[in-house]
């Protein structure tokens, strides 16, 4: 899909965003967004960027996780940042967590500035996902180290098959129903379909200079979180 029907997308579902995802995860992206806050082992005073930060559900869990750390949101749908902002206030995290509007492509962030850079189930939405890896290479200060967190699908044939069940037949019709809209989770079960498999992945994260790779996997696989760090100068 090209970034103006993703955009639109989100657009569409932001109102709905944070209600579709627990529901239809039955409540796992919530464990997943702590497994990813409690990764980062972040220092005192870091900066985090998370990039396609939504409605800030990610951000919000690394600031409460790390209440001196600082974490700046990046996001292309203003409706998602809408949504992020609010409940930035409603939880009085104004002071630590902050949103912009930016591409992940190109983002409005200096060179070498940042500790950790995370980007949770949001790079498979961009197509040219080399230019978005170079980017977070060029914003991550030396030493520092990215965190994608992506869908997959269990390795075990068994859970693969069921899994598979319900993510082509069964979540697209009712995330479909729940997101008014007739596409949105159809196109969810293809954009994980069209996302690389973990070496080709680590080998696109590794030719955008990163060392040290390693992938988390949770719950059996359905997700996972693939890492790496930019080389200490
Ligand atoms: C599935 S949501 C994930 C939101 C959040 N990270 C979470 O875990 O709930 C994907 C987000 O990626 C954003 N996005 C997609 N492509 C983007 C791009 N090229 N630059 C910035 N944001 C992008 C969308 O606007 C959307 O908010």
């Amino acid at each position: 899909m090209k970034d103006t029907a993703v955009k639109a997308m989100f657009e569409t579902i932001a109102p709905s965003y944070d209600f579709q995802n627990s529901f239809l995860s039955l409540r796992r992206d919530i464990y997943w967004r702590q497994v990813l806050a409690d990764s980062l082992m972040l220092d005192t005073g870091a900066l985090v960027l998370d990039v396609a930060v939504g409605t800030a559900e990610v951000a919000l869990a690394i600031s409460e996780r790390y209440p001196l750390a600082r974490v700046v949101g990046v996001d292309f749908s203003p409706g998602m940042l809408e949504v992020g902002r609010k409940k930035i206030a409603a939880r009085g995290a104004a002071d630590k967590v902050t949103l912009t509007a930016g591409d992940g492509r190109q983002l409005p962030i200096k060179s070498d500035s940042v500790d950790a850079l995370t980007i949770s189930f949001g790079l498979r939405n961009v197509e040219e996902r080399d230019l978005a890896l170079n980017e977070f290479y060029r914003v991550l200060k030396p030493g520092g180290r990215l965190f994608v967190m992506e869908f997959s699908y269990p390795d075990q044939p068994l859970l693969y098959r069921l899994y598979r069940f319900y993510f082509d037949y069964i979540l697209p019709p009712v995330g479909n129903l729940i997101s008014r809209t007739n596409y949105a989770y159809s196109y969810l079960a293809e954009s994980v379909d069209s996302f690389p498999d973990d070496p080709h992945f680590i080998a696109e994260i590794a030719a955008a200079g990163f060392t040290d790779t390693k992938i988390k996997k949770l719950t059996f696989g359905i997700a996972k979180i693939f890492q790496g760090r930019k080389e200490a100068q």
